[in-house]
């Protein structure tokens, strides 16, 4: 049996990393009231926290950003949406992160701001606090909006189902006590970050299993992109990897290989610090500040053929610049300049088709932040484009969700919960799901390959689906959550047979890029 019993809001936001702390600030200075939910324990247990080198500002010729963008996307980014975010993003950091939240960003040596650069950025336009610019972003944030007269933050609630009637969205079912109980909203905007759990090598938090994307889906919104998981270059190459962020090579750390291939023959580029040789200028003509996706496969390719790639550090004041990052490396017990790497996923592109406003396919469900597909990043995104592009979304989407009243209609009713089960088929499926995912559906793809994929995802969901129709729990959804989308990438994988930006298919003949 269905129900109408339940909680009214005017916006509610699912998601605690910037978009949702954006979409719920912009809502209620329009005078909504809001409620957001996030299924963590700790409200700042977003991806947006991990976030390390910065946010892009438009700091000189704005149009010099947007060709960067377009560069970086292998030309595939949508112009329109390019020039949403950069037409929006002076405003956006000058009126919530300076003046509202004033994050304390670096200053400089003349008392202004402090701006690095990374990979694929023509200038240092970078706003950062140390490599630790989402920690230094998100708490105030959170703070802030915890301390709103209209916001309510709530956590330790995941949203299951959205809840529809007539192609409208009202809202969602969380798994908030008593369990299933539906929480109404005149809108419902979806921040819900990214899918790095469906990769055994992330650098998201261990939530980020596409919750928003696959409840989207589910509900018939449209998603575009799925095929373009952006991989970072360089992530620690050991267990619990973590980022060594872009900024380190835009203020002149250097990668170096093992040094035991025979394809370099340029002995000037092998220095005494290193028996490993740089290697990048042999992929792309910004060498070591080249496309993301360019980056990463260089990488693994010099992995497999050199045995290592390292992250030569001993170009900069690495302790004292970058104590977050030398600390992290400290606590692995790395030692010296060099920091092995390797690439690890890293961000989604693609996801729930939204317009400038956040807007879905359905009516009064938003979207923003990286469970959003705005078409700023087309294939392969520009380094320090998510947070802002979070946070422009994020504001658009929450001041548009607003002037709609609620409407209670019924809500599915979920099965009862069954704690012990569930939970262990969860890891063991969760287990065989991200090993296909790294192996089928990682950096390079095959065409059969992806075809295998398919199959055993497919196997996967309807295990899945029909434990979820007999029970309830959060890592059983979570589960559901991860196959759809699982599925839905391998889907715009073996759709798309062009190798672009982050989706490379590996039987195909593919000129280097220019
Ligand atoms: C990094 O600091 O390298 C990550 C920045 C980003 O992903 O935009």
């Amino acid at each position: 049996t269905a129900t109408t019993d339940g909680e009214v809001t005017d916006v509610l936001v699912v998601g605690s990393g910037i978009a949702g702390c954006a979409a719920a600030l912009s809502a209620a200075r329009e005078g909504a009231d809001v409620l957001l939910l996030t299924k963590a324990t700790e409200p700042d247990d977003a991806s947006t926290d991990w976030a390390q080198g910065g946010i892009s500002t438009t700091r000189g010729d704005p149009d010099s950003l947007k060709d960067d963008i377009i560069d970086a996307s292998d030309g595939t980014a949508d112009p329109d949406a390019v020039d949403t975010l950069v037409e929006n993003a002076a405003d956006a950091v000058e009126d919530v992160l300076v003046d509202t939240l004033e994050v304390d960003f670096d200053e400089g040596e003349d008392g202004g701001f402090d701006y690095t650069r990374e990979a694929a950025h023509s200038e240092y336009r970078i706003l950062h606090v140390d490599a630790a610019t989402g920690t230094h972003i998100l708490r105030p944030f959170l703070n802030y909006i915890d301390d709103h007269e209209r916001i309510e933050v709530r956590q330790d609630t995941a949203a299951l189902e959205l809840i529809t009637a007539e192609g409208r969205i009202h809202g969602v079912v969380s798994d908030a006590e008593p369990e299933g109980h539906p929480i109404y909203a005149g809108a419902t905007v979806l921040a819900t970050g990214g899918i790095g759990a469906l990769y055994g090598r992330s650098t998201n938090p261990e939530g980020a299993t596409g919750d928003g994307i696959a409840m989207a889906a589910l509900a018939g919104a449209d998603v575009e992109d799925m095929e373009y998981v952006q991989f970072h270059p360089t992530a620690y190459d050991g267990d619990d990897p973590f980022l060594l962020s872009e900024a380190l090579r835009g203020e002149g750390a250097v990668l170096r290989n093992g040094g035991v291939s025979e394809s370099f023959d340029s002995e000037a580029r092998k220095t005494e610090s290193s028996g490993g040789e740089r290697f990048m200028e042999d992929y792309h003509p910004q060498g070591d500040l080249a496309p993301r996706d360019v980056v990463a496969r260089a990488v693994e390719t010099e992995r497999e053929e050199t045995g290592a790639v390292v992250l030569d550090v001993s170009p900069l004041e690495f302790e004292a610049e970058y104590p977050a990052i030398a600390e992290k490396c400290r606590n692995r017990g790395i030692e010296g300049d060099e920091i092995p790497v390797a690439p690890c996923e890293h961000f989604l592109c693609g996801g729930i088709a939204v317009d400038d406003r956040g807007r879905t396919s359905l009516d009064r469900l938003y979207a923003a932040g990286e469970c959003a597909r705005t078409g700023v990043h087309g294939a392969n995104r520009l380094a320090s484009t998510s947070l802002l592009e979070g946070l422009v979304w994020g504001l658009r989407a929450g001041e548009d969700a607003t002037g709609f009243d609620p409407e209670p209609v019924e809500a599915p009713e979920l099965r009862n919960r069954d704690p012990d089960l569930p939970d262990r088929f969860a890891a063991e499926k969760f287990t065989r799901l991200t090993r296909t995912m790294d192996e089928y559906l990682g950096l390079e793809r095959d065409p059969a390959e992806i075809a295998r994929a398919s199959a055993v995802l497919r196997r996967l969901k309807g295990e899945v689906d029909a434990y979820v129709r007999t029970r309830t729990t959060r890592s059983l959804y979570e589960l559901r959550n991860a196959s759809v989308v699982a599925l839905l990438i391998a889907r715009a994988a073996s759709e798309n047979t062009e190798s672009v930006g982050c989706h490379y298919v590996v039987d195909e003949e593919r000129p280097p890029r220019a």
